[in-house]
């Protein structure tokens, strides 16, 4: 795939790590120590919202005839709504009336899961995609739970392809309802009625730090190997902004200098699956990546999902 422009939005409201320490039990040095992350930025409007302000941004960067976009997919677990897709709140937003739009909930790893997509759809009959990640975690994220409340932010990032040089991936996914996940809305079978509500994201960070070390791995190495390179043919690895450890640890057991991995947490801390959305677009905008750059894009999340692209710029 050819990517053609890129795009992100981020909400105005940056709250510090401080803020935090006044809601939960925590500190500005605790966090940074264990995590990197120094601010998140919290929205007032919701996933569909931002997802549009990122793809029309990145649509006008690349300067191509919006009704030529015949396909949008959204990386998303925070919706709007049960139905329509954020995809199709974009489409109806932008006027994007050529497309076929749906989402895709891959937590964390959606927007590799959707580039995998949008790769065999564009070898089917498909020409130009608009691929988001977007995400207002903050709905999801129980203020009162330092565990989690630490390390979350909303934001959207999004990209326009068109068919080009093959990308490579490696996806995997495993079952599991342990060590991360958000409850949807529960059963009513007595017909009650009722007023529907979500849970929060619940996790288990020393579980879910060990899991994220070797699904990282495993991803780089098994991208590699199925395009035939070797790290050293690697320009630039952007990976799930989730935690500077979880990089630094990979990094040392991969012997990859912790230069390659572009990072960005410290402003936005973990934004799902719109992180390497973001991530991607201001490693592009600030030219640490260029034109036929090769480059790795590298995720894990709730699921448990993990997997990783191999694409040149
Ligand atoms: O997209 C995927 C999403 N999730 C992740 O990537 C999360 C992966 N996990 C992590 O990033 C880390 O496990 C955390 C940042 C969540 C936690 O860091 P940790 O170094 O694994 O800390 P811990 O859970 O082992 O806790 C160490 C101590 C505990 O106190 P005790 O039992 O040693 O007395 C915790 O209660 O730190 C305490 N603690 C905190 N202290 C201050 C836990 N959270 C906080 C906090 N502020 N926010």
């Amino acid at each position: 795939m050819k990517i053609l422009g890129y795009g992100k939005s981020l909400p105005n409201k940056i709250v510090s790590n401080d803020d935090l320490s006044k809601l939960v039990e925590t500190s500005d040095e605790w966090i940074i120590q264990r995590t990197g992350i120094r601010n998140r930025r919290i929205s007032d409007v919701n996933t569909s919202v931002l997802a549009s302000q990122a793809a029309l941004e990145a649509i006008n960067d690349a300067q191509i005839d919006k009704d030529d976009i015949d396909l949008i997919i959204c990386a998303t677990m925070t919706a709007d709504n049960a139905t329509p897709s954020v995809a199709c709140l974009v489409q109806k937003e932008l006027g994007l009336e050529n497309a076929t739009a749906f989402d895709i909930n891959g937590a964390c790893t959606g927007f590799i899961y959707a580039l995998k997509v949008v790769e065999g759809l564009l070898k089917l009959n498909h020409k130009k995609a608009l691929v988001i990640g977007s995400e207002v975690m903050s709905k999801v994220i129980d203020f009162t739970d330092r565990n989690t409340c630490i390390l979350f932010g909303d934001g959207a990032g999004a990209i326009v392809v068109e068919k080009g040089e093959d990308a490579y991936f490696f996806t995997k996914s495993k079952g599991n309802f342990d060590v991360l996940y958000a409850e949807g809305t529960s059963l009513n079978t007595d017909l009650d009625v009722k007023e529907i509500t979500g849970g929060f994201l619940y996790m288990d960070g020393r579980e879910v730090f060990k899991f994220a070390i070797r699904a990282m791995e495993e991803a780089i190495l098994k991208v590699l190997e199925e395009a035939n390179l070797t790290i050293d043919d690697i320009d630039m690895i952007i990976p799930h902004q989730a935690n500077q450890r979880i990089i630094s640890n990979v990094a040392k057991r991969m012997k990859i200098d912790e230069s390659k991995f572009f990072m960005n947490l410290e402003e936005y801390g973990n934004t799902s699956a719109a992180s390497v959305a973001i991530a991607l677009t201001e490693a592009k905008k600030q030219n640490v990546i260029k034109e036929k750059d090769k480059v790795i894009l590298v995720g894990f999340g709730a699921g448990l999902t993990w997997g990783s692209t191999l694409i040149e710029i």
